[in-house]
């Protein structure tokens, strides 16, 4: 496939408008609406509830779609859970793991973590006596791994996302995965912001449990998310949700839980979500994770350089290793929606604020930025505009 020429083409949204809000969901290309019409128009039907057809056929391409989800992760098959999105998966990670703590044992993450990988751990921590901990890093986001090895010691549970929605970093997830594994601890993956734009390797990254969304990098619909549980867990990860679909047996005194992966999805899942995910996957597969990421460095490069010459400050990584295709920053004295409502004007969607990760903002001081997200169908092009239209805003400003 040419880059991005011919994903623009399945994205006719791409004609219209310039969409550089990637990190908070990506556009959807054809033949990822193509298979969930097909399921709506073709074989609608519960999964795992009928012997006529339609649900047979049903109940077929949603495990297929587990198994896409599966071998994109280089996971087992019954060890992929389909969620809502992250936050449900991060959430029911804190849930389920409850019973395993006792006072005192310590939770380590990071200070740039967005507040669903924060929130569930403040609420457990709190209910548990817990303690909580942050390994330091500086404000471009990078984390001090000296310290992440002291923190790490001796900890319980370590949740870090694998890039920062805010500040675009890429953190050490495989070398914090292999500390937390020496140590003991659980390691649990936020892949929000990687998974579709860069490897995820549940192995390589030593995760026991990692999530993400269907409707961000892999170019799925909304409402549909992963949580990857290693089944060394299975037996120790009490579902949250128990209900329809998840049982053996039932008495009216009683239940006994069915295996993984039915045991972790109660109820009617989201069917043409978890195809449209697949669909997505698939997608994302033929054009290749490499071009998609040379493509995002390609546009960050060239966005971090523009902004530089026009003295517009970003924040971020320094180093462009580190940089996945996310870019924040901010024009003083403007509020970050002033900027972001002026370049929809020019059509271009931007988001602006706290980007759902208040403590980031905290620790630089700011209440907010203006955040420019990269996918594989955006182009240099419609970079180019943009640092015009920022040039522009510059000058009306003097
Ligand atoms: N966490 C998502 C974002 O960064 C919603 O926009």
């Amino acid at each position: 496939m040419r880059i991005p020429e011919d994903v623009r083409k399945d994205i006719p949204l791409t004609s219209e408008v310039i969409y550089f809000d990637n990190t908070a969901t990506s556009l959807t290309p054809k033949p990822v609406i193509e298979a969930m019409d097909e399921y709506y128009l073709k074989y609608r039907a519960n999964v795992h509830r009928g012997v006529h057809r339609l649900s047979q056929m049903a109940t077929h391409r949603y495990e297929e779609s587990r198994k896409v989800v599966a071998d994109f992760i280089n996971a087992k098959f019954e060890e992929v859970v389909f969620t809502k999105n992250t936050s449900e998966s991060l959430n029911l990670v804190a849930l389920g793991m409850e019973n395993i703590f006792k006072p005192g044992d310590r939770i380590v993450t990071t200070p740039y973590e967005h507040h669903s990988d924060l929130l569930p751990w403040q609420r457990l921590a709190k209910r548990k006596g817990l303690r909580l901990e942050f390994i330091e890093g500086d404000d471009e986001g990078n984390l001090d791994l000296s310290d992440a090895e002291k923190k790490i010691k001796g900890a319980k549970l370590v949740a870090v996302q694998h890039v920062s929605n805010a500040l675009g970093v890429i953190h050490e997830v495989e070398e914090l995965g292999k500390l937390a594994k020496e140590e003991g601890a659980i390691f649990v993956v936020d892949a929000a912001q990687s998974a579709g734009h860069m490897e995820v390797d549940v192995k390589k990254l030593h995760a026991d449990f990692l999530a993400f969304s269907g409707h961000k990098g892999p170019m799925g619909p909304t409402g549909i998310g992963v949580l990857y549980i290693n089944e060394e867990f299975f037996d120790v990860f009490e579902p949250p949700l128990i209900g329809g679909g998840t049982i053996k047996d039932v008495d009216l005194d009683g239940y006994r839980l069915t295996e993984p992966p039915e045991r972790f999805e109660a109820g009617t899942p989201n069917i043409g979500g978890a195809i449209g995910l697949a669909a997505g996957i698939r997608y994302i597969k033929r054009i290749g994770l490499e071009k998609i990421e040379r493509q995002e460095r390609k546009l960050v490069r060239r966005t971090v350089e523009g902004l530089d010459e026009l003295g517009i400050p970003w924040y971020g990584p320094r180093n462009p290793k580190k940089h996945a295709g996310v870019v924040s920053f901010n024009v003083p004295p403007l509020h970050p929606h002033d900027v972001a409502a002026i370049l929809d004007e020019r059509s271009i969607m931007v988001r602006s604020g706290h980007h759902c990760a208040l403590p980031v903002m905290k620790k630089l001081g700011i209440n907010g930025t203006v955040r420019a997200s990269f996918h594989v169908y955006n182009s240099l092009e419609e970079v180019e505009t943009f640092l015009g239209v920022m040039e522009e805003l510059l000058r009306n400003l003097k």
